[in-house]
């Protein structure tokens, strides 16, 4: 057997929610419903599955390694230069571009926790430490986060809104934080969920990048465009961030598909419009049923719901949940993350709920 360095062994393996087609054959079950991994109930943006359909006739072409249209389409977008933008298999791999570009063995990043389990464990990988910082009352404790800055930290996280809480940092907190940041020290803000957040105090990152800050904002493809598997998120940085990322990408990691289904999906405004009021829909319902469960949720931006159980139980929910053909997200023994789901699913669940109501 090879030897691992101590630093590898150590990383615990992501746990990806369960596939629906795993849990199906495992039970020999059918019509069960995944509510465990954030996805987008409403299905892929039409207008990207049709560009799709008539742009697979190259696949004998590596990609174009610079995403040439996609690039300009969402600079023109976002109103930033074309060389501020990052392209990652899954906004996933730009967080691993960042730690590997930016920290060296021994290097520091702070984070919070709970938040994006993988922000510590591509920190482990590349042998630097990650300083955590808990959650004040289920949001980003800024103030504190800021404290833990030492001269070997090298970049800070930030999920806003955060994963698992479904919590967003306002504005003021934001723009207080970032004066307590010194220059040399990456902000990476991770907005997998911007699209669905409603809240009038929401952060606008991009006026720090406009600012000169060293700040790395992360968006995606995988959550309310709904192109999760075709694996396509983005950064937006300054130049000169963007270009010392590229040096250590592989040249070709975003397949022609997700090129062409993404350049397609930023001009679905129909399909993300239909996405957020199924969101907010699902939200209002899930509320309601939660509290006749006498449950305690907190109140989310995003498309999901952290909800902490009274008692110790999540695994044993978890288990019996999926015994019914529902699959959720345990999160530690006390608490659970439940994708806000098509109305037929989020019903399903609220049913199986109240059959599990002594676990709850
Ligand atoms: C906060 C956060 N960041 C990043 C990601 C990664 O998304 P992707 O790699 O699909 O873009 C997720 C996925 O669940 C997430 O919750």
């Amino acid at each position: 057997m090879m030897k691992v360095p101590r630093h590898i062994k150590g990383i615990k393996p992501y746990v990806p929610g369960k596939p629906v087609e795993e849990l199906e054959r495992e039970l020999g079950i059918r019509e069960s419903v995944k509510l465990a991994s954030n996805e987008n109930p409403a299905g892929p943006s039409p207008r990207a599955l049709r560009a799709l359909k008539k742009g697979l006739g190259n696949l004998n072409r590596y990609p174009d390694g610079s995403c040439y249209y996609l690039r300009n389409a969402l600079s023109e977008r976002l109103r930033v230069r074309p060389e501020e933008l990052t392209f990652g298999n899954g906004s996933n791999e730009i967080i691993e571009l960042a730690v590997r570009t930016f920290l060296s063995p021994g290097d520091e990043a702070v984070m919070a926790h709970p938040s994006f389990v993988v922000y510590a464990s591509i920190v482990q990988a590349a042998h630097g430490k990650s300083r955590l910082v808990p959650l004040k009352d289920q949001r980003h404790d800024l103030e504190k986060m800021s404290s833990r800055i030492t001269k070997k930290t090298r970049m800070i996280f930030i999920a806003n809104p955060n994963n698992p809480t479904g919590t967003i940092n306002t504005s003021a907190e934001m723009d207080a934080f970032m004066k307590r940041v010194p220059r040399g020290v990456l902000v990476v803000v991770d907005e997998a969920y911007y699209e669905y957040v409603s809240s009038p105090d929401y952060a606008d990152s991009m006026k720090y990048l406009k600012q000169g800050r060293d700040i790395l904002i992360l968006r995606t493809f995988s959550k309310i465009y709904g192109l999760a598997a075709l694996r396509i998120g983005y950064g937006i940085s300054g130049a000169r961030t963007a270009e010392e990322m590229n040096k250590i990408r592989q040249p070709f990691n975003i397949n022609t598909p997700a090129q062409v289904a993404a350049c397609a999906a930023i001009d679905d405004s129909r399909h993300v419009a239909k996405t957020r009021k199924l969101n907010e829909e699902g939200k209002t319902f899930l509320y309601k049923e939660l509290e006749k469960l006498n449950m305690d949720y907190v109140p989310t931006e995003a498309n999901f719901i952290f909800v902490r159980l009274r008692k110790q139980n999540a695994i044993e929910l978890n288990n019996k949940l999926l015994k019914k053909g529902i699959i959720i997200r345990p999160m530690g023994p006390g608490a659970v993350r439940i994708t806000i789901g098509h109305p037929d699913e989020n019903r399903k669940l609220v049913r199986a709920l109240r059959q599990l109501k002594s676990l709850i």
